[in-house]
Formats: structure tokens, sequence, C-alpha cells
């Protein structure tokens, strides 16, 4: 009786821990994504502003062997990405979340430019074969949208948003980096 009890003590403890050095870990990470299913969790991140004032968040969609940056607003389970046109899913979403927003910086850069961001660390938003996703905003049709930049050896086309329904491409806009040195409390939500 006693030995199950001191092991059922011990397990807990074991647990504490864990759940400690978890929390931990996302502090000192910077950043992180979590499971989406329809409710934006409080530490996620903004990433632009639709036309009626509200946030666009940033989350990313798995299927088919690809992850695709994807649009998330509040109160919609879908996860919006542009493919030729825009697509939504309701599966297989994470969002970009973090305790640290202040340390995130919109950089202009161009279609075949981002090759020379060396200096900074771009955030990575998923992968298609041949190319790296990244999360990059433009202002377009009174919003501040977010979108893909798939980065190849090859092929660099820069910025693609979805519209009302469609897709749209873009050589001069904004990508996303993160600069873990930053303190101060200064967030940029709005595209220049
Ligand atoms: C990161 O932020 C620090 C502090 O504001 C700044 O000195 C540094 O130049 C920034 N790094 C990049 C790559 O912009």
């Amino acid at each position: 009786m006693e030995k199950s009890c001191f092991k059922m003590f011990y397990i807990m403890i074991i647990n504490i821990l864990l759940i400690l050095k978890k929390t931990d870990s996302l502090n000192i990470e910077g950043y992180y994504w979590r499971e989406y299913a329809g409710k934006v969790p409080s530490d996620a991140l903004a990433g632009g502003i639709d036309y009626n004032g509200n946030p666009i968040f940033m989350g990313q969609i798995f299927q088919n062997g690809k992850i695709t940056p994807a649009k998330i607003y509040p109160d919609d389970n879908k996860a919006y990405y542009g493919y030729g046109k825009e697509h939504s899913g309701t599966e297989n979403i994470k969002i970009l979340c973090s305790q640290h927003p202040e340390r995130f910086v919109w950089i202009k850069t161009k279609h075949d430019e981002i090759h020379l961001l060396t200096k900074h660390h771009i955030v990575l938003s998923g992968y298609h074969p041949g190319k790296t996703m990244y999360f990059g905003r433009v202002m377009y049709g009174r919003e501040t949208s977010v979108g893909k930049v798939g980065a190849g050896i090859n092929e660099n086309r820069g910025l693609y948003i979805t519209q009302n329904g469609e897709e749209i491409n873009f050589h001069l806009f904004e990508i996303l980096t993160y600069n873990e040195t930053i303190t101060t409390q200064h967030i940029d939500v709005r595209a220049n």
C-alpha cells in the first residue's frame, strides 16, 4: 500500500518536472507552433490586419507532403492559403505563437534578393519540394495581408497572397524575421 502511494507520488513529481521543462523550452525558443482547431490562443502572433481592422494570424497547413503558410482569422476554424487560387482547410493546421511579439521584424525585400538577408533570421513557415517557405506581407486592397514566399534555387517568384478567392503575386514585399536581441515593446502590425 505504502509502496504504490510512493510510486504515484514519484510519477506526479516527474510529470511536474516535465511540464516545467516544456514551459521553459518554449521561452528559450522564442516562437513555436501550436495545433489549431478554431480557437486562436492568446500567444498567437498577428501578422496582418483585414479590412475590418481584425488581426490576421499566421498558420501552416500540412497536406500531401507539403507544409504551406496560411492565414488564420479569429472565430474561424479554417486556414486559408494560395495554390493557384485561394484554398482552405480545417485539419492539420498549426498557428505561430510567441511570448515575444516585439522580436518579430518585417524587412523590406524583393523576390530575387531574399538570399542577401544573411544577417537576419528569417522565420521558416513551410516546405514544398525544392522550396523553403517564409511569411511575407503587403498592403493591398485596404488590408495588410500575409502570404507565402517560396524560395528555391532556381525559382524565386516572391510573395503570393490571396484575396477574394484569387491568388496575387508581388515582387516587392516584407518578409518576417526574428531578432532575439530586441527588448523594446514596439510591435509593428501594419505594412508600410
Ligand atoms: C537585432 O536587434 C538589435 C537590437 O535592436 C540590433 O542592434 C541588431 O542590428 C538587430 N539585428 C539585425 C540583423 O537587424
